[in-house]
């Protein structure tokens, strides 16, 4: 926890970075207030008055004034609009380019099509963008969709007191979150639309036009249309995997309602920070075989090129027990053969099926690493 300013610290002029929301103090002639600055709990409580600052949107602001320095109980720090907040994503990579684009959609308030191999970082990097802009996050799986309406209600039977079974309509988390954001246009939301393209084609053609200029969807309990708001922004994902292509099936017309944006696997340099950053007791070196390992199973020609983090963070769970640990390198076929052949079809012994090329890989790879790899694996 980073310690708390004093006063001193916060001479008027200087540059900090601060999330404001509207001031619960009653009888106040300031409407917004923060207790945060760079992180930092501020010594006293800060607000501003200033136009130019959103509710809820990081920015940076100037200190001006401190009101009542002497007093520990009272007095205020007042504070003007710098300019916008550096736009950052907490914990995930991702790829400067497509950090650059991404600032621009969600300024814009377009939809978002996070598009991209499975395990790549879609769903923890809507999450991130929620927290790192102090948005509310909707998370909403499409793959149980069958019917538009499932979008907005979800049917349940229960017993009613004489025992007949009853349907009622529970509101989903998305209509949850238009109403609420109705009532609360200070307040950002992002609804996440998670594998957007597992959902029924149909239904997913009755949500596309709520999506666009009309932006209202259909409320089936009121059975009544009602509007988008504007501070409601969505974010949808698809995987293109070889196993998904099937179901993939998104037209034109429906995709264009969306900015899309390629997501792909973070490069190894990158993978390496975010696994030590996780397993700080596995070697530089481990990590480094693993990540070259996975590297190039996910660049090989003949295979479908779809080996996610998880696999590479399962490897480093395995690797960093105590059970595995002890033999450190020693481990490392054993643990791949299982983590990284058993994500593809086949066999890792059958060499003319996926997992079996995958175990070529690994037996090349770990031995340019000098790792020794057991003979009786059948892969020269
Ligand atoms: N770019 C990245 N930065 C940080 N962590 C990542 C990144 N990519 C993947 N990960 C890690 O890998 C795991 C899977 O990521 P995530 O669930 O976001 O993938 P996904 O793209 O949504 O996959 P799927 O298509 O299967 O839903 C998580 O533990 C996540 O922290
Ligand atoms: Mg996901």
């Amino acid at each position: 926890m980073p310690a708390k300013w004093t006063l001193e610290e916060l001479t008027p002029g200087r540059t900090v970075e601060a999330t404001f929301f509207p001031n619960p103090a009653e009888a106040t002639e300031f409407r917004l207030r923060a207790t945060h600055l760079d992180g930092r709990r501020a010594p006293k409580v800060v607000l501003t008055n200033d136009e130019r600052v959103v509710a809820g949107v990081p920015c940076l602001v100037q200190v001006v004034a401190i009101h009542k320095p002497d007093r520990e109980d009272r007095g205020r720090i007042e504070v003007e609009y710098v300019g916008k907040a550096p736009f950052k994503i907490e914990g995930v990579y991702l790829d400067p380019v497509v950090s650059k684009k991404l600032q621009v959609l969600l300024e814009a308030g377009l939809n978002i099509l996070l598009d991209g191999p499975q395990g790549c970082g879609k769903t923890v990097l809507a999450r991130s963008i929620a927290d790192s802009l102090g948005m509310e996050f909707v998370f909403f799986n499409c793959g149980a969709v069958v019917e538009a309406s499932d979008f907005f209600v979800s049917i349940q039977v229960k017993a009613s007191a004489s025992g007949a079974p009853v349907t009622d309509f529970v509101k989903t988390d998305i209509l949850i979150a238009m109403e609420e954001a109705g009532d609360n246009p200070e307040r950002k939301y992002l609804v996440f639309l998670d594998e957007l393209n597992r959902c029924q084609e149909s239904a997913r053609n009755a949500l596309m036009p709520a999506l666009d200029a009309t932006r209202r969807v259909f409320h089936p309990i009121e059975n009544t249309f009602i509007p988008i708001p504007d501070n409601v922004q969505f974010i949808a994902a698809v995987n293109r995997g070889r196993e998904f292509s099937g179901t993939f099936g998104i037209d034109a017309a429906q995709l264009d309602r969306f900015a899309p944006l390629q997501m792909t696997y973070p490069p190894p340099k990158a993978e390496l920070d975010i696994l030590s950053k996780r397993h700080p007791s596995i070697s530089v070196a481990n990590l480094q075989v693993i990540i070259d390992v996975a590297h190039e199973i996910r660049t090989a020609a003949d295979l479908p090129g779809t080996l996610s983090v998880r696999a590479t963070d399962e490897a480093c769970v395995y690797l960093e027990h105590p059970l595995f640990a002890d033999d450190g390198k020693r481990s490392l076929p054993e643990i791949l053969k299982t983590s990284f052949c058993g994500r593809f079809p086949g066999s890792w012994d059958d060499v003319t099926s996926d997992a079996g090329a995958v175990w070529a890989l690994v037996r090349k790879t770990l031995a340019a690493a000098k790792v020794p790899v057991p003979d009786d694996a059948p892969a020269k």
